[in-house]
């Protein structure tokens, strides 16, 4: 399952929690990681739980505290049996932390369904594991990065340049997740954009993500969700091509097709699929509200 917006919201603070269960965020992101102090985990485990306990319509992820702390195994213990659709694992170095996460699910019977989302350029380790390996896995559902803890780990004191794009090494970390992303066939997801201020800013870099094959972005205030989804809203224009790629695949009976005479082979027909695929679950998660 993908999704196009996915709200962080501190998992020590109720009023937010009921306040984003209630918007317009296609998924939430309850998280026990960065946003809570450390002498407050165990406290904010217990409030997670009351809330997982009520049904809302966003899905509902959980980020865990990352795999060397600790305290992982007690995140996932407090919150299986609640069947969170899934769990976001920070500062993942690898395919080898996405297994002991879904070992930890397993143990703790979390349901086959339970999905994984790495963050998975947190650390210069894992940068270069989205370069070599593969990184599908039965429960792995999306890949996204974040360039504020890589900064950290590289030494770095900024990701942006001085005219505020992405300096270079963080524009290679987003097209390394695009890709590893791909390759898994799991959901490319952006990262943040942290000046919450800025939705013109917010709507260009999540118009360029949606446009280079991203198809979900995290946000970190409800004021940004209307921006991603909007963003991530396939046009008119875009629909009616993909239909029109299909007609013209189920004429030509074979793989390659011809459309106003352009070439149309397997990627169109990935992408009008995509496309079709895209405008079908937003119609669908609207009925179920
Ligand atoms: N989820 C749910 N509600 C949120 C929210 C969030 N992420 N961010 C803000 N709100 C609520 C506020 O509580 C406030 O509610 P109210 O009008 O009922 O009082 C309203 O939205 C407006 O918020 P605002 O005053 O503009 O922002 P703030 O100063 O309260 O909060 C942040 C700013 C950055 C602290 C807050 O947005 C936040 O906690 N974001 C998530 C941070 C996080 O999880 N980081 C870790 C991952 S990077
Ligand atoms: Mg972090």
């Amino acid at each position: 399952m993908t999704y196009r917006s996915y709200l962080f919201v501190p998992a020590d603070s109720p009023k937010k929690m009921s306040k984003a269960g209630g918007g317009e965020a296609e998924a939430l992101i309850l998280d026990l990681e960065d946003a809570v102090a450390d002498d407050a985990k165990a406290e904010a485990r217990g409030m997670l739980t009351e809330f997982l306990a009520e049904p809302i319509a966003p899905a509902r992820f959980v980020r865990v505290n990352a795999m060397d702390t600790g305290l992982t195994e007690a995140d996932v213990a407090a919150t299986a049996a609640l069947h969170p659709d899934g769990y976001v694992l920070p500062k993942c170095k690898g395919p080898g932390d996405v297994e002991a996460l879904a070992r930890l699910i397993d143990k703790h019977n979390g349901p086959r369904e339970t999905q994984i989302m790495a963050i998975a350029t947190e650390t210069v380790r894992a940068v270069r594991c989205l370069m070599r390996e593969d990184w599908s896995h039965p429960r792995l559902s999306a890949i996204t990065w974040g360039g504020e803890d890589l900064v950290a780990d590289m030494g770095a004191y900024s990701n942006r340049s001085a005219d505020g794009d992405y300096a270079s090494p963080f524009v290679l970390v987003r097209d390394l997740t695009l890709f590893a992303a791909l390759e898994a066939a799991v959901a490319p997801v952006d990262a943040v954009f942290t000046n919450f201020k800025d939705n013109e800013g917010l709507a260009r870099e999540t118009a360029a993500a949606s446009a280079m094959g991203f198809t979900g972005k995290m946000a970190i205030h409800p004021a940004q969700v209307p921006v991603i989804n909007a963003a991530f809203t396939p046009h008119q224009t875009q629909i009616d091509w993909a239909n029109r790629v299909l007609e013209a695949f189920a004429r030509a009976g074979t793989g390659i097709a011809r459309l106003e005479g352009e070439m149309l082979d397997l990627p169109h027909r990935k992408r009008a699929e995509a496309i079709l695929a895209t405008v079908r679950r937003i119609e669908t998660a609207k009925d179920s509200w």
